[in-house]
């Protein structure tokens, strides 16, 4: 089905460019921590999903992956409340391994800040932020975050794993919604 192309106001980052960066990103994180012996990459569900399955294949050192998935309190789906509720928790103890975060996209920092402090708790060696796309000027809370595919500006995207009502994950670019178009679809 291609109707998001009735949608669909601009092609953001493009396939080549996604693999450029996330092979980039790869290599950064492989001599990072090339000298570590116990690494785990998280993602978050399901935004994270091909994100994740496209940078463990650029990173070179042995690593786990593993899978959590959180719920925003009282939210709707574009705008996040800060409070998170763990739907989906790991199946492994990170004490003491090098935990990498991988997320689709930072906005207000919320959910990743909860998420953090989630983690933190259960004392890993280090603890470090992978996104794919970061929202800089919409941040309300600081959170630390390592690496960094694209900046982009306030706009919705979807594809790459970000979704739009749940849809579109599978696209392989990330895309700018026209929300006066969308909305006059639905
Ligand atoms: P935050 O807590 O405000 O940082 O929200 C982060 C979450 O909101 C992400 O993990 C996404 O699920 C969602 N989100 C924020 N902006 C977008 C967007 O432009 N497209 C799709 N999802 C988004
Ligand atoms: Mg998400």
């Amino acid at each position: 089905m291609e109707n998001y192309l009735e949608f669909l106001s601009e092609i953001l980052i493009t396939k080549d460019q996604l693999s450029t960066r996330v092979e980039e990103l790869g290599k950064q994180i492989s001599d990072d921590y090339k000298a570590s012996t116990d690494l785990v990459l998280i993602c978050i569900l399901r935004g994270g999903v091909l994100f994740l399955t496209d940078l463990m294949r650029a990173i070179t050192v042995p690593h786990a992956i593993e899978f959590m998935a959180v719920e925003s309190y009282g939210s709707g789906s574009r705008e996040s409340s800060g409070q998170v509720r763990i739907s989906h928790d790991l199946n492994t103890d990170i004490h003491d391994r090098d935990v990498i975060l991988v997320e689709d996209i930072i906005d207000s920092g919320h959910t990743l800040a909860s998420v953090l402090e989630l983690l933190c708790a259960r004392k890993p060696k280090s603890l470090e932020v992978c996104t794919l796309l970061d929202k800089f000027e919409r941040r309300e809370i600081e959170v630390p975050v390592k690496y960094v595919g694209f900046t982009i500006s306030n706009k919705f995207v979807f594809g790459y794993g970000l979704d739009l009502d749940d849809l579109y994950r599978n696209l392989p670019f990330v895309g700018v919604v026209d929300e006066e178009k969308y909305k006059n679809l639905k």
